[in-house]
């Protein structure tokens, strides 16, 4: 395991929104783990495990964009991929770092911010995220340049992020739970109810999975797709970065 990006190379831009973004991560990080597995009601192993079947990494290097507390990391070293981790929050990283078993300590994690990822182009042969870009949507264009720059031709990058069910009693449904029982949970388990209000509205605001997928062609990735998981409420998405790009 290592740690070793300082916190000072961590980019501001994106403004106050990023700022306020990384501090309510830093501060929520001791009890996200817990909220994690109740909140999803378990299901988010599992949502990991999808994506990493996606991204086929069984070899080779790959990056976990806004890693948090490391566990899609984890998942794809278990499949056999050499992986790093970066994240912003710097408590989320160390968190991450200090998870590390026997049967799987070969992650690196650093501090760093997807809007200004620290690696040259062409690094890596997958990269892989979990439900960030609704965090990061004020700096999408820069932040799915970054993923498309630090993969090398050929390579795929496959992303879940929450979405909204189309089917009109299930999006009643996971709204009664997004916006009431959440916040409660979040707010048992971590003292603090602020950070699940915005988990919530970050939802409402994010993009449909197709204007999503628009974004990552915008940056230049094809073979674009998109499937949904557990009744609509993720979407899993990926794209590949041309063989022959430079
Ligand atoms: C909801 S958590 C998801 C963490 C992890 N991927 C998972 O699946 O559990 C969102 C993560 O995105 C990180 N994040 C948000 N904006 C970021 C940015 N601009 N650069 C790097 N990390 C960012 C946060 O610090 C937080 O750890």
């Amino acid at each position: 395991m290592s740690n070793g990006i300082a916190p000072d190379h961590v980019e501001a831009g994106g403004g106050s929104f990023q700022g306020a973004v990384r501090a309510m991560f830093d501060g929520i990080a001791p009890g996200y783990d817990r909220f994690n597995r109740y909140a999803s009601l378990g299901m988010d192993e599992g949502w990991r495990r999808a994506a990493v079947r996606e991204l086929g990494a069984s070899s080779g290097r790959v990056l976990d964009i806004a890693t948090g507390t490391g566990d899609l990391a984890f998942a794809a070293e278990r499949a056999g991929a050499e992986v790093v981790g970066c994240d912003f929050a710097a408590e989320m990283i160390r968190i991450a770092a200090s998870k590390a078993t026997e049967d799987c300590a070969r992650s690196a994690f650093h501090v760093g911010s997807a809007g200004d990822l620290p690696y040259a182009g062409g690094s890596f042969a997958g990269a892989l995220s979990a439900f960030a870009m609704r965090n990061v949507r004020t700096i999408l264009g820069p932040v799915a340049s970054e993923m498309h720059r630090v993969l090398e031709p050929g390579g795929k990058v496959v992303i879940l992020e929450f979405t909204e069910p189309s089917i009109a009693p299930l999006r009643w449904g996971h709204h009664l739970y997004t916006r009431v029982l959440i916040p409660r949970i979040g707010g048992w388990l971590t003292g603090s109810r602020e950070p699940f209000d915005y988990l919530n509205r970050s939802i409402d605001e994010w993009l449909s999975p197709d204007e999503f997928a628009d974004v990552l062609r915008a940056a230049g990735f094809d073979q674009v797709g998109y499937r949904l998981l557990s009744f609509g409420t993720v979407a899993l998405h990926w794209g590949t970065r041309a063989s022959g790009s430079d």
